[in-house]
């Protein structure tokens, strides 16, 4: 057997030997793994715990919350908010920034998070998961305001994802690749189980909510098309597809074995620039493909160098093996 890091002795090797991490990201980043540990929880208690079904409300974004909606935020919130590391958190789950209370001190970091994705996926026992992105607050003024949070997913210092699957597994990249720590429920700590990992350039694999294909573009379509005809079609090749409606867990599936995973804009709501959200879901997402060799772009341009002007803005995605992204952003730039 190799020996199996801890999640707290990987940082503190990235602190102390790499110095690739200051303390205090270093605690941010302990206190959003033992919230995902306690959201895991909650999810695996089910029916058992009452944290099934909706909340009968809605968030900003004019989706019925789902009770674990709810409680994934609290609990991310109530981890964060003591212990001095960070200045503000933005949610899917909250319509404004919430800026850490008088009463604790004031850290350096801003952290964004979709505390439940996949939420159509709670009450059918299906994967689900957080996705997290950290910022540094900017200097030179007092407080904390919504526009600190505008940077371009270039500026992120630390992005991960948790999944609550079979298994419940943290994804982390600081900026020096991707590893996975697998959570030990019977030690109640995350553990290493994969270093550097590298998403193949080539693919087999795509994954799209075809149910929308009469309302996507022109290079969505015609890149569709061509995969669907499989050997006999221009690529000369099959394809396979696979559609989570969890964007966690078609992205852990890249991760994993390569793929393409697209959210593309759609005339359903021509004047939104996609469905997925920018700052919580899709830089993160983004900076972790990249690091594992991938690309992910808007179908034009990097999506890590959209320069955000609001909290849930949104944004068409197209992600995962490189030659593949390239081909889709290829046709989009052919149609311009
Ligand atoms: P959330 O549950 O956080 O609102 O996000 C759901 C997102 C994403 O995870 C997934 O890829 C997509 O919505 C699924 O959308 P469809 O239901 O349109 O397939
Ligand atoms: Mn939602
Ligand atoms: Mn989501
Ligand atoms: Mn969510």
């Amino acid at each position: 057997m190799p020996r199996r890091d801890s999640f707290t002795r990987y940082l503190v090797e990235k602190q102390r030997v790499d110095g690739r991490i200051p303390p205090q990201l270093r605690l941010l980043l302990e206190v959003v793994a033992r919230a995902c540990k306690r959201i895991s929880f909650a999810v695996n208690k089910g029916e058992l715990g009452e944290v099934m079904g909706t909340a009968g409300s809605e968030n900003v974004q004019g989706e019925v919350q789902k009770k674990l909606d709810i409680i994934a935020n609290e609990t991310l919130i109530e981890a964060n908010e003591w212990g001095g590391h960070l200045a503000a958190m933005a949610s899917e789950e909250m319509e404004g920034i919430y800026v850490v209370p008088n009463r604790y001190p004031q850290g350096e970091y801003l952290l964004m998070f979709d505390p439940l994705d996949g939420s159509s996926n709670i009450d059918i026992n299906m994967s689900i998961g957080t996705i997290f992105s950290v910022l540094k607050k900017p200097e030179g003024h007092p407080g904390v305001h919504d526009s600190d949070f505008f940077q371009p997913g270039t500026k992120q210092v630390a992005a991960g994802y948790c999944i609550y699957g079979p298994q419940t597994t943290l994804v982390l990249t600081v900026g020096d690749g991707v590893s996975m720590f697998t959570l030990d429920r019977e030690q109640g700590s995350f553990i290493l189980t994969q270093e550097n990992v590298r998403i193949p350039e080539d693919t087999k694999e795509f994954a799209i909510n075809m149910s929308n294909m009469r309302h996507w573009d022109a290079p969505v379509k015609r890149y569709i098309d061509e995969v669907l005809a499989g050997k006999d079609g221009p690529r000369g090749k099959d394809f396979n597809m696979r559609w989570v409606a969890a964007m966690v867990a078609d992205v852990h599936r890249i991760l994993c074995r390569g793929g393409i995973f697209m959210y593309p804009w759609d005339k359903r709501e021509p004047n939104k620039p996609g469905k997925l959200r920018l700052m919580y879901e899709a830089n993160p997402m983004a900076w972790l493909v990249e690091q594992a060799g991938g690309l992910a772009t808007d179908g034009r341009q990097r999506i890590m160098d959209v320069q955000p002007t609001q909290l849930h803005q949104r944004v068409s995605v197209v992600l995962g093996s490189k030659n593949e992204v390239e081909r889709v952003t290829q046709y989009h730039l052919e149609a311009d």
